[in-house]
Parts: C-alpha cells; structure tokens; sequence
C-alpha cells in the first residue's frame, strides 16, 4: 500500500494477516514503524524528528551507507539516509525465503550531484520483508556499477532503533567477552568483560566480529528483541544519555530512556568491490515474550 506520510513524503505500509505492520519511507529508504500483532510499536522514532529533507529521520532504521560513523570523507553515516529512494518494480531475484511475504523493494542511484561527492556509480537495493509471525526482514545488495574500471570501498550499517520502556531494565546479550572501539574514548580497542550488557550512561561502541545472534531484553515489557544478521560482522550499541540528547535538536531531552540502537554494521573491515560485483547483507528482527527464549 503506497501513501503519503508526514510532509507529504511517500511511504510503503505492509501489513501482514495477524496485524502485523511496517512503514517505509521512500525518502532515505527507512523503516520509521514496526508494529506486532497487538499493534505495539516496537522500534523508536523521535517525536522531534522533523521529517524534512535533507535532514535523516530520527527513529526507525536509518541506513548507513557508503559510509558508516565519521570515519571518511563523506558526512556522518553517508547519504543513502538523506535521498530520495524509489520502489524497484523489477528487482532480481532475491533468496526466496521471502517469495510469500509481504514487501517492498527500493532502489537507490547516485545522481549527478552524488558522484560529485561519491565518484562511483553503484545499485544499492534494500528489500524490507514482513514474515508470517512478524519478523522483519531487511536485505541489501550492493552493485558496483562503474564504467571506468574502479573498485569502491565502502561500510554500511542498518542504525536499528529500538524501542524500550526503561533504557535502565534493557540488557543485551551475544556481545559478552568481544573486542570493541569505544568512540567515546578516541576508537581505542577494549575487550567487553563479564556478563550481558547493561546500561547507566552513554555509550558508543562498536562490537567486532560477533555472533549472528544478539538479543536485546526489556526486562519492564517482558519482551525479547531477537536480531540475526548475516554479512555484518560488527555490531554497533548506541545511547546518547542526558547529555548528548539535550544537545540534539530533533530528539527528545527524556527519549533516551525509551531507545536503543543495536547496529548490524560493517565497519572494521570495509567492503570493496570491482565493477559488476555484488555484496549482499541481511537482517532479521523478531519480538517474542521474554519467556520463550530466556527462561525468566
Ligand atoms: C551511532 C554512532 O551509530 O549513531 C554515534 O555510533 C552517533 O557516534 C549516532 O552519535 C547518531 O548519529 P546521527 O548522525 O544520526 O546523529
């Protein structure tokens, strides 16, 4: 179902036969709601975000494309979340585990005034996926479509941000005992010790090399985010904390108790590839009772 969101920007709405539902914005091909079965919201999006190009969404899943965090030449997390996306009406064929679902293919292009920032030309496709219990599914495809022969490199991310009831109940589990680059602390390397994370102020790391399961556990809903990610290897966990939400004007001064981001990224080790190359990568997101994977 194709409509207008806020701003007259055009968005997708896939709904699913339980009640299930998600929205995709065309403009920075990003998801801004996922709702289950009882109609809960279960990804976070600001109620400051002003949904006014060229400035990216607040909420939902950004995509950070070609360039994630600040580590290059490009602006902060690339441009894919600030353009104009359109729906693709004949995609190749993707793994079809997702052949009877509902979703929406988008396809991003550079214009001319992209390959003057980016010089490349590339297909970034992204295919947003409802499953039958809910899940979410988010697959991307990478094209280099350069005619002069040159390679492009580059790191993604899908910046997932979900929704809490009490930043300070939330624990994640799969990144115990893994290396990381806290940006908080110039991107030197630590080693996570000790037991599931948990939090009490900012943080800004990027976990490398990690399992392709993280779970994300709202103790106070007795909910269990469940995201698998497959070509990703890194995983980013965000929250600005007091301070730095005071300080962004299209977010909440109190939002951060009730978000938090769990990027799949690729960061450490760029991706590069030749012209007529390929890269695919892939998230799935489900949200069950606590009980059912946990125990508690
Ligand atoms: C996270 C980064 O992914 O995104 C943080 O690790 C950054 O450093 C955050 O502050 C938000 O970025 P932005 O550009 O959307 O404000």
């Amino acid at each position: 179902e194709h409509c207008k969101g806020v701003n007259g920007l055009d968005k997708v709405i896939l709904r699913e036969i339980r009640g299930c539902s998600a929205e995709v914005y065309l403009y920075g091909g990003q998801v801004t709601s996922w709702k289950n079965e009882h109609g809960e919201e279960l990804l976070f999006l600001s109620s400051k975000t002003t949904f006014k190009p060229p400035k990216a969404i607040r909420g939902g899943i950004p995509i950070c494309f070609p360039q994630f965090g600040n580590n290059g030449s490009l602006e902060q997390h690339g441009f894919a979340r600030n353009r104009f996306w359109s729906v693709d009406l004949d995609p190749p064929p993707f793994p079809s585990n997702t052949s009877h679902r509902a979703f929406v293919d988008l396809i991003l292009r550079p214009s001319e005034e992209d390959v003057k920032i980016w010089p490349h030309r590339y297909e970034c496709r992204l295919r947003v996926a409802l499953g039958p219990g809910g899940d979410l599914m988010l697959t991307s495809r990478i094209r280099n479509t350069n005619t002069d022969g040159k390679s492009f490199t580059f790191t993604f991310a899908y910046h997932t941000y979900f929704f809490v009831t009490d930043i300070s109940e939330v624990r994640v589990e799969g990144l115990e005992t893994l290396d990381y680059l806290d940006n908080l602390k110039s991107k030197e390397r630590f080693t996570e010790q000790g037991d599931a994370i948990t939090f009490e102020s900012e943080v800004d790391k990027v976990y490398l090399s990690t399992p392709t399961k993280i779970a994300i556990l709202d103790h106070e809903r007795k909910r269990t985010f469940v995201l698998r990610k497959d070509g990703l290897p890194d995983a980013v966990v965000w929250n600005p904390w007091d301070k730095k939400a005071k300080a962004m004007p299209d977010f909440g001064d109190d939002e951060y108790k009730h978000m938090l981001c769990v990027e799949a990224a690729c960061v450490e080790k760029p991706i590069t590839l030749k012209p007529g190359e390929e890269w695919r990568g892939r998230q799935e997101l489900s949200a069950v009772p606590s009980s059912y994977c946990s125990g508690q």
